[in-house]
């Protein structure tokens, strides 16, 4: 017979890695309470609207499943590839597209749901192929922003969490397309 699967308190706050190249930064706990927050204000600022989530693919996959569950609004979802980094830690500077979107942008309000914005040459990508398409409006919700790195010459309405310029990983974040499945957001050690 298979055990039941119970959830236990204890751990909740609990490290879910034993890795010393990690440094324990954002709990679980605290992601979870943010995302929240943030759908909260997505609920309202949408009101009776049925927004687009675009995630940018592969990062923002986490992000993005915990944020529409918490939306309680009709949504529709989906997604673009982009690559830039390939397994590096620093950006090559030069953004490829791998996978186009597939919705109809003409008309609708696309929320634009990215993992982390460093450079900003990837949000500054996505939003000049998205205004090509007509949207009625268009926003971006990072669940990181690395802090006075990106010379953006627009505004990213939904943030999470403002970071010093480190490279994380966990939460969909990776490095050499590892760590995604951390629960929790990790420092990785230079
Ligand atoms: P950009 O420099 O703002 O264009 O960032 C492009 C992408 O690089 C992000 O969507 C992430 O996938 C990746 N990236 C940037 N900083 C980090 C980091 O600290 N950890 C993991 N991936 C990162
Ligand atoms: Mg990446």
């Amino acid at each position: 017979m298979p055990k039941v699967n119970t959830l236990r308190s204890k751990s909740k706050n609990k490290k879910d890695f034993n890795n010393k190249n990690l440094k324990a930064f954002i709990t679980s706990a605290r992601i979870i309470k943010r995302v929240k927050q943030l759908a909260k204000v997505i609920n309202k600022d949408y009101k009776n609207r049925v927004p687009i989530f675009i995630g940018v693919l592969n990062g923002s996959f986490i992000f993005i499943s915990d944020l529409v569950r918490a939306v309680k609004l009709d949504v529709e979802i989906d997604f673009l590839k982009l690559s830039s980094y390939g397994d590096s830690k620093i950006s090559s500077g030069e953004v490829k597209l791998l996978k186009e979107l597939n919705c109809q942008i003409e008309g609708r309000d696309i929320i634009i749901v990215e993992d982390i914005v460093d450079s900003g040459l990837s949000a500054k990508y996505i939003r000049n192929l998205v205004l090509q398409h007509r949207p009625n409006s268009l926003e971006f919700c990072t669940l990181l922003m690395k802090k006075g790195l990106s010379n953006l010459d627009f505004d990213i309405k939904y943030v999470g969490f403002e970071i010093e310029n480190k490279f994380v990983v966990g939460y969909g974040l990776d490095y050499a397309q590892k760590y995604r499945n951390l629960k929790s957001i990790a420092v990785l050690k230079p």
